[in-house]
């Protein structure tokens, strides 16, 4: 199909694509939270409805020990190439809520400096609603319009932002219905709506909760203060032992799987555009941070990374209160490279808290969810049908570039289906994923609803060569 007619099909339709989305994001599918969980299947259902309308066959709402998968397909002919799609339908909590200019399941669309013909202002908005529904509505094009060139079989799941801890199991036990060429996903980033790029990386992650105790119960600070161990005082001093003077990670072995790129694959790496300033002043920050020898690309992209993501214990209400806590806690996230496996690196992390722990507190390491970290090759047909596809639209070349954050599920693709996952992301990174007032350009939306019908096209034409 050409990209005058796509247009054309984009034009006539576009209140009601952008009104469908809209609808979509007033419903708070927060999977982190069981009061949700009512709309979290209300969610899937409606997702399921849409798939069917566009006009796949088969749609199913299927069950797992979590939220169900939303299944959907289309077979034209069992010759040609299958495009499996994943995405997700739930979305990360809203709070801090007093922070939204909106409501976060109200979504409005408000013009930016960068999104200049408007963004739509929801949770799920970006992540990964928008970019999910893309698909959908790309697919409905496709159909009414007779010209969808391969199979496309759809798996949306609701539990991504909690780790997919269903969606593995799944995975396996459909193996059968989920036989195909490539994985195709809309979950990432571009550099900026005028310089198109495609992941071709993703990190893992380790994530860990660590409990301090000390004194059985609070006691007076003034009393006991200097006596006893503060257990959180001692959790920050094991916390800041993590990282050295020059940003690297102290724990032991932590680095010994971690793949160091070549000269000539940081120096392409590097040529991706970056604007240091436009990226502090986005941020509001005098300067960043980071380890020593790495370009902010690189220690956002192919470095591994230690995080505190939250920190507590004592008193933390209103006005002082003199007291020193029984306890203190902290909730740490490892992002991890090629070649670092995170249960290595839970174990790692463990290990090391539990040897630098001091006789006065007892310490506590329970690891949470974790995820490989992956690569995707650029020599593959379904790279290089989304570069062309992406240059007709943006009228540029994407540039190769590696994400920062995690798809755990995609190195289970891998693994258990032997597929690999082309990460076609339309979003930026400034449009506030997981924080409060997050974004989605209407420019994004609707280029990628452009896109992804040349990406079949080129897709399947490559594929019979
Ligand atoms: N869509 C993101 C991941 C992402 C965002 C990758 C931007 C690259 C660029 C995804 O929904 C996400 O937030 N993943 C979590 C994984 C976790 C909950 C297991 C993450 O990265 O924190
Ligand atoms: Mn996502
Ligand atoms: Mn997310």
């Amino acid at each position: 199909m050409e990209k005058s007619a796509i247009n054309t099909y984009i034009g006539q339709h576009k209140d009601r694509m952008l009104n469908e989305l809209m609808e979509l994001l007033r419903i708070p599918s927060v999977s982190a939270d069981s009061k949700y969980s009512d709309d979290v299947l209300r969610t899937a259902e409606a997702v399921r409805q849409r798939l069917e309308e566009a006009g796949a066959d088969k749609t199913e709402i299927c069950s797992t020990k979590g939220y169900p998968v939303v299944y959907g397909e289309k077979i034209i002919n069992p010759a040609l190439p299958t495009v499996i799609v994943y995405g997700h339908y739930d979305v990360q909590p809203a709070d801090p809520v007093e922070l939204w200019h909106s409501p976060p399941f109200e979504p409005v669309i408000k013009k930016t400096d960068i999104h200049p013909d408007g963004a739509i202002f929801a949770r799920g908005s970006c992540d990964d609603k928008g970019q999910m529904y893309m698909h959908v509505k790309a697919f409905e094009l496709m159909m009414k319009t007779n010209t969808l060139p391969c199979n496309v079989k759809f798996m949306i799941e609701g539990e991504e932002e909690v780790g997919s801890p269903s969606l593995g199991p799944w995975i396996i036990e459909n193996k059968d219905r989920l036989k195909g060429d490539v994985i195709l996903i809309s979950d990432t980033s571009i550099i900026a709506n005028d310089t198109p790029s495609i992941d071709v990386g993703l990190r893992g992650l380790a994530y860990m909760e660590v409990e301090v105790t000390g004194p059985n119960r609070d006691l007076h600070s003034g009393v006991y203060g200097g006596g006893v161990a503060n257990p959180a005082n001692v959790l920050a001093k094991m916390i800041a032992s993590c990282h050295d003077e020059n940003g690297h990670i102290t724990l032991p072995g932590f680095y010994d799987d971690v793949q160091e790129l070549s000269a000539e694959e940081r120096a392409e790496m590097a040529k991706a555009p970056f604007d240091l300033e436009a990226y502090k002043k986005d941020l509001n920050i005098d300067d960043v941070q980071g380890e020593k020898g790495y370009s902010t690309i690189e220690r956002t992209g192919i470095r591994p990374t230690l995080d505190v993501n939250g920190i507590w214990g004592g008193y933390t209400g209103e006005g002082a209160k003199t007291v020193l806590p029984s306890k203190a806690f902290a909730k740490i996230s490892m992002r991890l490279v090629p070649n670092q496996n995170s249960d290595k690196i839970s174990e790692l992390f463990t290990n090391y808290f539990n040897s630098i722990a001091p006789k006065s507190v007892k310490v506590k390491v329970t690891p949470h969810h974790g995820g490989e970290p992956v690569v995707v090759p650029t020599t593959s047909t379904a790279y290089k049908a989304a570069s062309r596809a992406m240059e007709e639209t943006y009228g540029k070349k994407p540039v190769p570039t590696r994400g920062g954050g995690s798809i755990p599920i995609v190195a289970l693709f891998k693994k258990e289906l032997g597929l690999d996952s082309l990460l076609m992301g339309f979003g930026l990174d400034s449009d506030a994923l997981h924080s409060p007032n997050e974004h989605y350009g209407v420019f994004n939306y609707f280029k990628g609803i452009e896109t992804i019908p040349l990406f079949y096209k080129h897709f399947t034409e490559m594929h019979k060569k």
